[in-house]
């Protein structure tokens, strides 16, 4: 297309991240790019990005907890900015057109630069995955993919998603090969306590970490027990049916504890809001939403509803399993004085005489009048 080229990477955590990134220079530098930065933007990506996705217990269609999906508004921010330092007219990203990425990149910087071009290569010249290792090869360009390789990996501290290949037949068990995350290694069950403030997870077994920390420790030991794997076919917004693996073992023991801590710390009809609104909140991600005046409205609720998300969930971790066994909160809303069955409770049960006879009045009323025996079906 004769353009300058200035690449740019972004450390989300994906495995390998660290020496990998060097290399990834070398290598953009080596395909003639003019210049080539390598962001590390892990702090940033949890703090900004996973934290309020988890506060949400944002999982897209129940299940999926928006792995890839995470990553791009985050990417996009800094390939903005570097467009910007540059003085750059356009960005450019390799997704192919059939993915949900590609809109996720180009909708973030519509968002964030409405003036900036976006160039999507790979998707207008249809490249196939064979074209475009030849592509490479004759140019010069190193490259580590090779032509057998079978499927399409995308990774970052909230996990690892796995597609493609013989797992394109929805039918097929994944082969074992897939799984990297989720190994099961630990011989004997364990317990692992997450302490959360303020819908934030800050601690593991009492010990403060930082975020980037606590997921990697977390991912490790509950992945050690083989936990955290997904096998589903999702709708892509693209309107196509698409069968992933994943696996998240960290992402998906923090949904399953700070979920299980709002039940103790979150009034019931706020709860409820917020469960209805959570599945809609999780599509905005998917769909590349992120940056749109839905998404922060809804951030606004979400975060004023977990000032007191506060205190410990106790996970028991054995073959496969990992189950919430306990929970507690300083700021907890449950009472054993109003819950308890002993004699001692502080229950007033009169109360309850008149209030469950004006709850069931307008169905006595109508069972008398319309009921049973009046032309209704029982
Ligand atoms: N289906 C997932 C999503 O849309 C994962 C996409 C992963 N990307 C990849 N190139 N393998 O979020």
């Amino acid at each position: 297309m004769g353009l300058d080229v200035i690449a740019v990477a972004v450390d989300v955590g994906q495995e390998g991240a660290g020496d990998e990134m060097d290399k990834v220079r070398e290598r953009a530098l080596a395909a003639g790019a003019i210049e080539a930065e390598v962001i590390d933007a892990k702090d940033e990506y949890a703090t900004d990005f996973l934290v309020p996705a988890l506060k949400a217990n944002a999982m897209y269609e129940g299940r999926y907890p928006l792995v890839s999906a995470l990553s791009r508004p985050v990417i996009v921010k800094h390939l903005v900015n570097a467009a910007r330092r540059h003085g750059a007219d356009a960005v450019g990203h390799g997704c192919t057109g059939k993915g949900n990425d590609q809109v996720r990149f180009e909708v973030s910087t519509r968002a964030l630069a409405p003036d900036l071009e976006v160039i999507a290569p790979a998707r207008n010249w249809g490249l196939t995955r064979d074209e475009s290792i030849r592509y490479a090869e004759v140019r010069g360009i190193p490259i580590t993919a090779t032509r057998e390789k079978l499927y399409s990996i995308d990774d970052n501290l909230w996990g690892r998603a796995i597609e493609c290949g013989e797992m394109e037949d929805p039918w097929r068990e994944p082969p074992p090969g897939v799984w990297l995350l989720t190994k099961h290694t630990a011989t004997e069950p364990t317990d692992i306590t997450v302490s959360f403030e303020a819908g934030v997870p800050v601690a593991l077994d009492g010990e403060k970490l930082s975020l980037v920390d606590l997921i990697n420790k977390l991912g490790a030991v509950v992945g050690s027990y083989g936990w955290g794997r997904i096998d589903m076919v999702e709708n892509r917004r693209v309107g196509i049916k698409s069968r992933e693996t994943y696996e998240c073992p960290a992402s998906l023991a923090l949904i399953l504890a700070h979920n299980d801590l709002e039940s103790i710390t979150l009034e019931r009809d706020l709860a409820r809001e917020k469960a209805r609104l959570e599945p809609r909140y999780a599509e905005l991600i998917y769909d590349g939403l992120w940056f749109s005046p839905l998404k922060r409205a809804y951030d606004a609720f979400i975060d004023d509803s977990q000032k007191f998300v506060t205190g410990d969930v106790r996970l028991h971790l054995s073959d496969g399993s990992c189950r919430v066994t306990g929970r507690r909160s300083p700021d907890a809303l449950y009472d054993y004085e109003l819950a308890t069955y002993d004699a001692a409770d502080s229950f007033r049960h009169a109360d309850s005489e008149g209030f469950v006879r004006l709850w069931g009045l307008s169905v006595q009323t109508w069972a008398q009048r319309q009921g049973p025996g009046r032309g209704q079906d029982q």
